[in-house]
């Protein structure tokens, strides 16, 4: 079985500046890849690439071996719709209480009832802990707070593929041991595959099956794998990066 996205020598610029080159992975089905890198590095803008809105300026991204640049503007949509994105201003309708911000995708998108609708999206919020948020405005929560709904909005269609872009970033460690596990039951429990970029070395640790580190110097992809195997056996920078949150563990034999 083909993977479920596949980035094929992929470079890309932000600003007109070439940020990341030659970039080769996949996305498997079912897993948590997380994406590490220094600020600057590009790892929103691989984001903004992988769901499609930053045409590359070289290679392909593929969804289920097709190229998201191909096809109708439509099928281009159709395409994007069944991803949950949730970039890293984690923006909100304004104007809108939070209830409604997670209803419009699914008025839009889906035959659902009114009642229903209303229905999943406070379900969407309590999964986030924002049980009591339904009727509040954006303005009203604390930038932890918007950062969860703007998850849980993410989470509206019930995607099978999900894009987070530090989502435990602003939150007190409690609500980032809880986004972590939220995002360990999407996939136990939804199958639901979550490509998440971070920079809490401890979540990496908790959550990925695989980890993917760009370099900002050499401008590419250093390191994929699973945590603790770079942990082990990973470039010497990778490691360093990794021995600062690694939980504890008998020294490798
Ligand atoms: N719209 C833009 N115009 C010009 N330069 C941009 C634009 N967006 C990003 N850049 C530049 O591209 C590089 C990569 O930015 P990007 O936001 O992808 O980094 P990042 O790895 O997500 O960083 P952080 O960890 O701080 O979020 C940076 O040097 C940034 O200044
Ligand atoms: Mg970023």
């Amino acid at each position: 079985m083909t993977a479920l996205v596949q980035v094929q020598g992929l470079d890309i610029t932000a600003g007109g500046r070439l940020v990341q080159r030659g970039l080769n992975f996949t996305v498997e089905r079912g897993e948590v890849l997380v994406i590490v890198g220094a600020s600057g590095s590009g790892k929103s803008t691989l984001l903004r690439h992988l769901v499609g809105l930053d045409v590359p300026a070289a290679g392909h991204v593929l969804f289920e071996g097709r190229d998201l640049q191909a096809g109708r503007p439509d099928e281009q949509a159709a395409l994007r719709r069944r991803f949950g994105v949730m970039f890293q201003a984690g923006a909100l309708w304004s104007s809108m209480s939070l209830g409604e911000n997670l209803m419009l995708p699914m008025r839009l998108f889906t035959g659902l009832s009114a009642a229903e609708r209303r229905r999943r999206a406070g379900f969407k919020l309590a999964l986030v802990g924002l049980d009591g948020g339904f009727d509040l405005l954006p303005s009203q929560l604390s930038g932890g707070m918007r950062k969860r709904a703007a998850l849980a909005r993410a989470l509206a269609l019930d995607p099978e593929l999900l894009y987070l872009d530090e989502p435990g970033s602003g939150l007190d460690p409690l609500n980032a041991a809880r986004l972590d596990e939220l995002v360990l039951n999407l996939r136990q429990h939804l199958g639901t595959t979550v490509v998440m970029v971070t920079h809490e070395i401890a979540s990496v640790f908790a959550v990925a099956n695989r980890a993917l580190f760009l370099d900002e110097e050499e401008k590419t992809m250093t390191a994929l794998g699973a945590p603790l195997d770079l942990l082990r056996h990973g470039p010497d920078a990778v490691r360093s990066f990794l021995q600062r949150g690694a939980p504890a563990m008998e020294p490798a034999p």
